[in-house]
């Protein structure tokens, strides 16, 4: 991170803002141009390689995606479901093969067949609906899942009222102490939800108690792990109660702007999150001065570019600041120096969406639901392979075989394994579930993290019976080289090796070499600088350990 470029970058705040310019002259102009980038080098102050380096890193700024017309979803969940191909073979009836790009992934987890055409998502389920939708006969993308939980009194999932009901409590909230908000946040013992599971109470804490003229509330809703949906869920269909957590977090740490990264993949949620906010202005709730308290907040919706390591935290400042989106060593911690090097809390949707129920019933009571290290719910998002695909509030600490019979209801084919957590999440084999002692597997923190494994964001991806583990691994290797920011050797050179040794030991007369092997992951695992390079060998170690029967063929001891 350049202390430099984060300054300029700041020169113009949120309100204008080099990295939107980019996107939206692609958008406009279908591509770049060297004058273009020299032109915003001249506006921004910066060098005329720091926009290339930036233009550059991104799928949808790259040159090779600049013509394309369509773009089919390659997540897991996709692939696993197999619905692809055909797709693809469908939509080259109308376009050149050179026309589809790809995009990873649009949230369609629960149906398949998933793609991105005209600024919209459709998970299309027949030949006649593809012809539909390219004919402009269908023009909504809609799509319908089951939504459930098993409290009573759900945190995440409870039926919106109307904004000017709902506000009531931001209302009563402005009247009161900021210390004693931040006190009922503590009590409720909320840890974050966006995969580390960090406390809550002593980020914004740190944020409060760091002395600046700017502040920053910055909402994470890049959900890039492929099988999670949650996040859209909560933006499209809870809209409030993340923008209700943003403005309270601002109330407590002292921060008048919100910014909301919101992953290009999801266009209906950036739809929905901007008109949210346009309401909530028009009624005097957000903008100076809020009911007289003397609290200024404003919103900024910042759409991505399609970049999966965007969801790191630091990389997420560097891609709104409109540098490269590369990791940033730490400390120091954002709430110290965060978005142009300013205190700045970074919450996932899921916790942010959370502090309303805790405003409203008390830290306490949300405390008293989960297991107390793993306090309140969990939203967890099931896959096209269960009887009842959809979105699920879950207690912590609940069984994970309530989730997946009682309200995924089963699964329509022989599943061998669930991808839990994402791609940097653990590989679960079906006997560990089976088990009938459960082999401990809750759904919270401790228990994945005691079975060896990870809770993440809870996605939950199917593995069928008849899908090669092995190929299901070179997915996994592929899909970090291809996100890989590129700073620390360990990912990227790392990653890319693994799926080397993958692709030839399918393909060519050659076996891996375990001690190879092993080394490889321990060095991502221990010398890579964040999550992704460091989470990706916890599957592939899960596979090798459970899926050794499958995976030795390809393998010398
Ligand atoms: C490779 C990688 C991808 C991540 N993707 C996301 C993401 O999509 N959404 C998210 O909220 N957190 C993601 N995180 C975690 C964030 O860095 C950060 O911990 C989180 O936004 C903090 O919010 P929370 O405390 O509310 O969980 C990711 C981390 C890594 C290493
Ligand atoms: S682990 Fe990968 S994504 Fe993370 S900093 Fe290193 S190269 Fe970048």
């Amino acid at each position: 991170m350049s202390d430099n470029l984060s300054h300029l970058a700041g020169r113009k705040g949120l309100k204008q803002n080099m990295f939107q310019d980019l996107i939206e002259q692609t958008k406009s102009k279908g591509k770049l141009s060297e004058e273009d980038m020299r032109n915003l080098a001249e506006e921004y102050l910066i060098g005329n390689a720091n926009v290339y380096g930036t233009a550059s890193f991104y799928d949808f700024l790259k040159k090779e995606n600049q013509n394309k017309k369509v773009y089919v979803c390659s997540g897991s969940t996709c692939l696993l479901a197999g619905t692809q191909d055909k797709l693809k073979d469908n939509l080259k009836k109308t376009f050149k093969e050179e026309e589809i790009g790809h995009m990873c992934c649009l949230g369609r987890c629960h149906e398949n067949n998933a793609f991105h055409y005209d600024g919209v998502n459709y998970s299309a389920q027949s030949d006649k609906a593809i012809e539909d939708i390219l004919a402009k006969k269908t023009k909504d993308g809609i799509d319908n899942y089951s939504v459930a939980t098993n409290i009573e009194n759900p945190v995440l999932t409870a039926p919106f009222t109307n904004v000017d009901e709902y506000y009531q409590l931001f209302k009563e909230a402005l009247k009161k102490d900021r210390l004693e908000l931040l006190q009922e946040i503590k009590e409720s013992g909320i840890r974050g939800r966006g995969g580390a599971g960090f406390p809550m109470g002593f980020k914004w804490e740190s944020c409060m108690n760091t002395e600046a003229s700017q502040k920053f509330i910055v909402c994470n809703a890049d959900e890039g792990d492929p099988g999670a949906y949650s996040d859209r869920y909560l933006l499209e269909k809870q809209t409030h109660a993340v923008l209700l957590g943003m403005m309270i977090a601002g109330y407590i740490t002292g921060a008048n702007r919100g910014a909301l990264y919101i992953r290009a993949e999801y266009p209906e949620s950036v739809t929905i999150v901007k008109e949210a906010i346009n309401e909530l202005e028009q009624k005097g709730l957000n903008g100076e001065n809020i009911e007289g308290s003397g609290f200024d907040f404003r919103f900024k919706v910042i759409e991505g570019a399609g970049a999966y390591i965007c969801g790191e935290e630091t990389a997420l400042l560097n891609s709104i600041e409109g540098q490269r989106a590369e990791v940033r060593i730490r400390p120091p911690f954002p709430t110290q120096a965060g978005l142009f090097n300013k205190p700045t809390v970074v919450n996932n949707v899921e916790t942010l969406a959370s502090v309303p129920f805790i405003l409203k019933n008390g830290g306490k009571a949300y405390a008293k639901l989960g297991t107390g290290k793993s306090s309140g719910t969990k939203l967890v998002s099931l896959d096209s392979f269960f009887n009842k695909p959809g979105i699920y509030e879950i207690e912590m600490g609940t069984p994970l075989s309530t989730i997946i019979n009682d309200f995924g209801g089963g699964f329509k084919s022989d599943i061998k394994a669930l991808h839990i957590g994402g791609p940097l999440g653990g590989i679960v084999p079906m006997s560990k579930i089976d088990d009938p002692i459960g082999a401990g597997l809750n759904l919270d923190f401790e228990s994945f993290s005691e079975n060896g494994f990870l809770l993440g964001h809870a996605g939950i991806v199917c593995i069928p019976k008849d899908f090669p583990m092995i190929k299901y691994l070179e997915h996994l290797f592929e899909f970090t080289a291809d996100e890989s920011c590129g700073k620390c050797f360990p990912c990227s050179l790392g990653s890319t090796r693994g799926k080397e040794m993958i692709q030839k030991a399918q393909h060519e007369d050659f076996k891996i070499d375990k001690k190879l092997l092993d080394d490889l992951l321990e060095t991502m695992e221990i010398g890579s600088l964040c999550a992704l390079g460091g989470g990706l060998p916890l599957g592939i170690k899960n596979a090798l350990q459970y899926f050794g029967d499958e995976l030795n063929e390809f393998i010398n001891e």
